[in-house]
């Protein structure tokens, strides 16, 4: 949910701090703040509300030096985002200064005992909580910050990802982390902390991702050590992050999300390389060859995800029933975590997410574990939380997602479902050679259909005023095209605040056709299929209550223009596909309707792109 950056070195650290939370800003923004020990010695802490131009602007006339930092960018769980309850927050001597990523659940029981000795808060967080303990403790006890850190992690319980430093040690960063993810890298004579390792690629390569339960001391003139909050020292797993600036940066596009619109033919080619083989007949992923007895002994799929994850897993709930016969169950990973949901041995559990740190999808694989189910993750973030915790998995490798509205990693994730239900279906032989080599064939020809699709942002952009009047939408598709009508829905209402529902159009009539007048766009996914005449019905039940409908169609179709007030036109493609060049359409509207309403498209109110607490 937040970013964390942090630096020691010889280097300025303000500029480094600063750079780090803009490339972390997707995180988080309500919020953002620094804390720096000065050249004189001085611990100053500078904090503003919004974003990090705002802390920038506030910083034009402070005392920015010193060569050690700590800086975050907040999303606020507890207490308002405002510049009194942003991170970093001061101890009560000023000493130390703490940034947080993750919900202390267990904070109003801590600060009501410290309240009562006498120590006073400033802000309405939990983790102003942990920094004020860790200083009692080292007062209390005589002890120094690790050993005080580690006292009071002891106590604590939730998720954390933290940073502190104390102005009478300016050579050290004391950092940890449970649940929520931290990234340290190694440079020459200097160490760089990060929420991922996008602060950190500018200056070294050499990464170590914390694990769970872990601390990292890092000292400057001395080896990073990771220990364990018991004290035990830990085997350093030193690794080469290979992600390239441009990856992260906008390449010329106004907003992340239309860069990441654009380069889906580009990432889905990346996503089946070295799976499916130069002649496009054959697909084979690595996990199928290591995990073959586990995979295909499933007796049944349980996919868990959230938001557009759980979407994707839609999609591939349909390919592994209609390709491979295996029954498949999709949960919300935060529903599923808290029932008692029966899982076996036998079943295999697919945990899809973008980020890899989703709260409560690493909970329900947790869950799935422990009742002996084998868990298999697909994942966008290499080397996140969700890919450690799983038995096996497959990358989507679309690259850097920074858009909050998830666009090339739902395709990746469709992707690699498809390839995943193509291998076990050869394997299971529940579907002919031909059709098998047919079905591999048409996927190597998808990013070449998308790059068609993609010449429809022109007409997009050109309808998209005619729709920002609305106050509510209609999304409508069935099939394999059913969960694209909920994903279209979930893209408009994220980044442009228009209530949208999806629904299975044949649905409609069964309560949601009585809010369809004219002022109600309704937007139908007809594209040729098992299911076209009756999705053609449904749009006419549309018209017939004053509804005005864009179709998206096949190319060639001739049938619904005479219903439709606009459609635009898409290349055909099979079937199970067809989210992967309709979802392209879906994400254009999305983006050009909330450009036109002139709205904050990559970093929209409210949301985050990682979402570590449940
Ligand atoms: O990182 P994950 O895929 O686990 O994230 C799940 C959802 O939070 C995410 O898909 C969210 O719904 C996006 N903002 C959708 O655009």
């Amino acid at each position: 949910m937040c970013g964390i950056v942090g630096y020691i070195g010889s280097k300025k650290v303000y500029p480094i701090l600063i750079k780090g939370l803009k490339r972390l800003e997707y995180r988080g923004y309500d919020s953002a703040g620094v804390a720096m020990i000065s050249d004189s010695g001085d611990l100053n802490v500078y904090k503003a509300k919004g974003k990090v131009d705002n802390l920038t602007e506030y910083c034009n006339d402070k005392d920015v030096s010193g060569c050690v930092g700590i800086a975050h960018t907040r999303w606020a769980t507890h207490g308002e985002p405002s510049a009194r309850n942003a991170h970093p927050h001061y101890s009560s001597t000023h000493n130390l200064a703490i940034i947080h990523n993750g919900i202390i659940e267990n904070y109003a029981d801590i600060k009501t005992q410290l309240q009562a000795k006498g120590v006073e808060f400033k802000s309405d967080t939990d983790t102003e909580v942990l920094v004020q303990l860790m200083e009692y403790i080292m007062v209390k006890k005589n002890l120094a910050l690790l050993e005080a850190v580690q006292v009071a992690l002891h106590q604590v319980i939730g998720a954390y990802a933290i940073a502190i430093i104390d102005k009478r040690d300016p050579r050290q960063i004391i950092a940890a982390r449970k649940q929520s993810p931290l990234v340290v890298g190694i440079g020459t004579d200097e160490f760089f902390l990060g929420s991922d390792a996008s602060p950190i690629i500018d200056y070294t390569d050499k990464v170590v991702y914390l694990e769970d339960g872990n601390i990292a001391v890092i000292r400057l003139g001395e080896e990073l050590k990771v220990i364990s909050i018991l004290g035990e020292e830990q085997e350093l797993k030193v690794k080469t992050v290979d992600i390239n600036l441009g990856q992260i940066e906008k390449g010329g596009y106004e907003h992340f999300m239309l860069k990441e619109i654009f380069e889906q033919p580009e990432c889905l080619m990346n996503c089946m390389r070295g799976r499916i083989n130069v002649e496009g007949n054959h697909v084979t992923l690595s996990a199928m060859i290591d995990y073959r007895q586990q995979l295909l002994g499933a007796k049944r799929i349980v996919i868990v995800a959230c938001g557009t994850s759980w979407h994707a897993g839609l999609i591939g709930k349909q390919l592994f029933e209609n390709l491979c016969r295996i029954p498949c169950e999709v949960e919300y990973a935060s529903e599923f975590r808290y029932r008692n949901p029966v899982v076996t041995k036998d079943d295999v559990v697919i945990a899809i997410s973008q980020s890899g740190e989703t709260a409560d999808t690493l909970a329900a694989i947790q869950l799935a574990k422990e009742q002996g189910a084998f868990i298999f993750g697909i994942c966008n973030a290499i080397g996140s939380s969700i890919p450690r915790a799983t038995d096996t998995g497959t990358y989507i490798h679309v690259g850097p997602e920074i858009g909050v509205a998830s666009t090339k990693a739902f395709t990746g994730q469709v992707t690699v479902l498809s390839m995943l239900a193509l291998c076990l279906a050869a394997e299971r032989k529940t579907i002919s050679e031909d059709l098998y080599g047919q079905m591999v064939k048409e996927l190597t020809q998808i990013p070449d259909k998308m790059e068609q699709a993609l010449k429809t942002n022109e007409q997009i952009e050109h309808l998209a005023p005619i729709f920002t009047y609305a106050k509510n939408c209609l999304y409508l598709g069935r099939g394999y095209n059913f969960p694209l009508a909920l994903e279209g829905a979930l893209k408009l209402k994220e980044i442009s605040y228009i209530h949208a529902e999806g629904y299975p159009a044949a649905e409609m009539k069964h309560g949601p056709i009585a809010l369809i007048d004219s002022e109600m766009p309704v937007f139908v996914i007809a594209t040729r299929d098992r299911l076209y005449e009756k999705v053609i019905s449904n749009i006419q039940e549309v018209r017939a209550r004053g509804g005005r409908v864009t179709a998206l169609v096949t190319e060639g179709d001739t049938q619904i223009q005479k219903f439709a007030d606009h459609i635009i036109t898409l290349p055909d493609t099979l079937e199970c596909f067809q989210p992967l060049i309709a979802s392209i359409p879906l994400q254009l509207l999305a983006y050009h309707i909330a450009v036109c309403k002139g709205k904050d498209v990559d970093r929209p109110r409210n949301l985050a792109k990682s979402v570590t607490v449940e």
